[in-house]
C-alpha cells in the first residue's frame, strides 16, 4: 500500500537502532512512499544498532551525529543537503533517553547530572537540530518536522520518571521554535504522542508490559503500532497537512480522552451474587 505521498520530498531521520524502532519503520514506510532521506544515530548506536541494514534497504546513507552536540548537527545537514541534492522537507527526531530510568533511580531520588544528560538527549537535541536546520536555512518552504512523544508530559504515569519532564519539555520546543519556523521559513513543527511500544526505548520504563496492556485495553482502538505510528508520520511529512503546525498529535487509539473502558472496568467489579 504506497501512494508516493513523499515523491521528490528530501529527509533527514534520526533515532533507527534496530527493527522494533519507529523511526526504523517510519524510513521504510517513507522510502515506499517515494522520499529519499539520510539516517542518522549517534556514534555509539551505530556499533550496537544494525542500521547499516536499514539504509542498504532503502538505498540511504549514514551520518552519525550525536543530537546533542552542535557541530555533529552542523556538519550532518551540511552532509545531507550535499548528499541528498538539496534542501530538506522532512526531518523525524525520535531521541529518548534517561540515565535516571536506566540506572533504576526514583523520581524522588534523582542524580541531577543524569538527569540534565537525559534532557540534553531527550529534548534540547530538538532544539539544537532545528537551530541548525533554521541558522543554515536548509529546510525547504512547506517542509516539516516531527518529534516523538509520549502522554506523561500531560499526565502522571509514576514509572516514566523524568522521562515525563523531558517530553514536556519537548512539547513546548515544538510551539517555541515552530513559531519561529512557521513565520519566517514557512516550516511546520509538532510532536506526535505515541501510544507505549515495544522497542528499546519503551522496554526500559519499569512496569511496561503492565502498562503497555493496560493501554490496550483502555484504548478504544487499541495501541497504536510503531507501523502505524511510521504511516502517521508519513501523513504530516506530506502536502496534506501543510496548515498543521505547533500542536501535539495524540495517535494513541483514543486513550487520552478515555475516562474508564468496560474491560478496565471488569477487572473491578465483583460478582454481584
Ligand atoms: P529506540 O530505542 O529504538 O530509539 C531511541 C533512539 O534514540 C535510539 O536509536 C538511540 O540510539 C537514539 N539516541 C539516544 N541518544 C542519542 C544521541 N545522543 N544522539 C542521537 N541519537 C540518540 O526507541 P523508540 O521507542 O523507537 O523511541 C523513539 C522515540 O519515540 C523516543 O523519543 C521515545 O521517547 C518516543 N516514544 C516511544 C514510546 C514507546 O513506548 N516506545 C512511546 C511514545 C514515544
Amino acid at each position: 500500500m504506497s501512494y508516493n505521498l513523499l515523491k521528490g520530498k528530501r529527509g533527514i531521520i534520526f533515532g533507527a537502532l534496530d527493527e522494533n524502532s519507529i523511526a526504523w519503520k517510519t524510513a521504510e514506510t517513507v522510502h515506499a512512499e517515494g522520499g529519499k532521506f539520510v539516517l542518522t544515530n549517534a556514534p555509539i548506536a551505530m556499533r550496537m544498532g544494525s542500521i547499516k541494514e536499514l539504509a542498504e534497504k532503502t538505498g540511504s546513507e549514514i551520518i552519525p551525529a550525536d543530537a546533542t552536540n552542535v557541530e555533529d548537527l552542523e556538519n550532518l545537514v551540511d552532509k545531507a543537503t550535499e548528499v541528498l541534492g538539496g534542501k530538506i522537507d522532512f526531518v523525524l527526531h525520535s531521541i529518548g533517553m534517561s540515565v535516571n530510568v536506566r540506572k533504576g533511580n526514583h523520581y524522588t531520588n534523582m542524580n541531577y547530572d543524569f538527569t540534565t544528560k537525559g534532557w540534553d538527549v531527550s529534548a534540547v537535541s530538538f532544539h539544537k537540530t532545528m537551530q541548525v536546520l533554521y541558522k543554515k536555512d536548509a529546510m525547504n518552504e512547506w517542509g516539516s518536522i516531527v518529534a516523538l512523544s509520549y502522554m506523561a508530559a500531560q499526565r502522571v504515569f509514576p514509572d516514566y520518571n523524568d522521562m515525563a519532564d523531558n517530553k514536556a519539555y519537548l512539547e513546548s520546543i515544538a510551539r517555541s521554535f515552530g513559531y519561529f519556523f512557521g513565520k519566517d521559513k514557512k516550516v511546520r513543527v509538532n510532536t506526535i504522542s505515541q501510544s507505549p511500544t515495544p522497542t528499546t526505548a519503551g522496554q526500559g520504563v519499569k512496569g511496561f508490559d503492565g502498562f503497555i496492556s493496560f493501554a490496550e485495553k483502555m484504548s478504544p482502538l487499541g495501541n497504536a503500532t510503531a507501523q502505524e505510528c511510521a504511516e502517521y508520520t508519513v501523513t504530516m511529512f506530506s502536502d496534506y497537512t501543510k496548515k498543521v503546525t505547533l500542536q501535539n498529535l495524540f495517535h494513541d487509539g483514543g486513550f487520552s480522552n478515555t475516562g474508564v473502558s468496560q474491560e478496565v472496568m471488569e477487572a473491578f467489579i465483583k460478582d454481584e451474587e
